[in-house]
């Protein structure tokens, strides 16, 4: 008795197949008893050929199906792997950037505070308006990072009113003023007249023209100009911010309102802040079924910032009297 291979099993890499061969020294009976068979074993064989053969070939196709599958995976892994990286890199980036920005004011605040005892009478104004500048910048820098979560959680939330439109240009300037005249800025203003209400969240929409504002102003030379134009269009009420200040290049123009993004020559000119502000303005411009738009006429040229809030309602927009 002797064991072969059968050739398709040898092809397809599977265990060999015992077959049996007649041996040569057989009797007549058992040749007999083997002949009818062997002819039948042969066929046998011949059958299950083709039928192995498909097995095999089924088998190598499924291995090569898998093995593709485990290599796309593995290259998503890796990918997803790289990503999660690069994400906590600008992660750990932001926070140094964040607690850089926290950090100043606060040192600056442990400075008064330490000097506010000693000092004379009259320079505790001086002092106190420093606190106040501080713990303002310190509030806006977190009130900005709290704002920008609550938009990537879709937990911003407006509170609907009639706004009257002369109220919140005054709120808006209340902060900007004083940087204004400490750069000796002049600041032209124009309200419709009467100035009239639209409807929308008055605290937000005083944020916005806050942030426009005193970028104005923090992007301007000393002795510069800054304009608040509010025109009453058919449609929407538009507020047109603008300055002669070192201007936007065209490139930085398509990014400024996206978060974190600050171009170079700005931050040269004044490297305070997180490049946050635009995006809480845009932001908060289309939570108001409004927009923003910026413009320049490039580096040095001056900017503008044109916000559009809809007039939705005719019946609810009011003539202030
Ligand atoms: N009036 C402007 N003139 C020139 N560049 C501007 C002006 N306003 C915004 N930019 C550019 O757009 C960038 C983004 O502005 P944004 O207000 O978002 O951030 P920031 O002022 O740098 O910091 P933050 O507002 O968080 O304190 C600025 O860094 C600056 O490059
Ligand atoms: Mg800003």
């Amino acid at each position: 008795m002797s064991v072969t291979l059968h050739p398709s099993d040898a092809l397809a890499g599977l265990p060999p197949k015992k077959t049996l061969s007649a041996p040569h020294h057989s009797t007549a009976a058992t040749r007999r008893r083997i002949a009818p068979r062997a002819p039948l074993f042969g066929q046998q064989a011949d059958a299950a050929a083709p039928a192995t053969g498909r097995r095999a070939r089924a088998t190598l196709a499924r291995l090569r199906k898998v093995n593709e599958q485990l290599l796309q995976a593995t290259l998503l892994a890796q990918r997803g792997q790289r990503q999660a990286e690069l994400a906590l890199n600008r992660q750990t980036q932001l926070m140094a950037v964040v607690a850089h920005e926290l950090r100043n004011p606060l040192m600056t605040l442990c400075t008064t505070a330490t000097l506010l005892p000693r000092v004379a009478a009259d320079k505790i104004a001086r002092l106190l308006e420093i606190i106040e500048r501080q713990t303002g910048r310190m509030s806006r820098v977190i009130g900005d990072l709290l704002d920008v979560s609550r938009v990537n959680a879709g937990k911003l939330r407006l509170e609907f009113g009639d706004v009257d439109i002369a109220d919140v240009v005054e709120d808006s300037l209340v902060t900007c003023r004083h940087a204004m005249a400490r750069h000796t800025q002049t600041l032209r203003l124009e309200l419709p007249s009467p100035p009239g209400s639209i409807r929308g969240d008055a605290v937000r929409l005083t944020q916005i023209l806050s942030n426009l504002l005193g970028n104005a102003s923090k992007y301007t030379p000393a002795g510069g100009e800054i304009a608040l134009v509010v025109q009453r269009m058919p449609d929407a009420m538009v507020f047109t911010v603008e300055d002669n200040g070192i201007g936007i290049s065209p490139r930085a123009l398509l990014e400024v309102f996206d978060p974190f993004v600050q171009e170079q020559h700005a931050v040269k000119f004044n490297g305070v802040g997180l490049g946050l502000g635009l995006a809480v303005v845009r932001e908060l411009a289309e939570a108001h079924g409004g927009s923003v738009e910026a413009s320049s006429a490039g580096l040095g040229q001056g900017s503008r910032f044109v916000l559009r809030i809809p007039i939705r309602d005719g019946r609810r927009w009011t003539e202030a009297s």
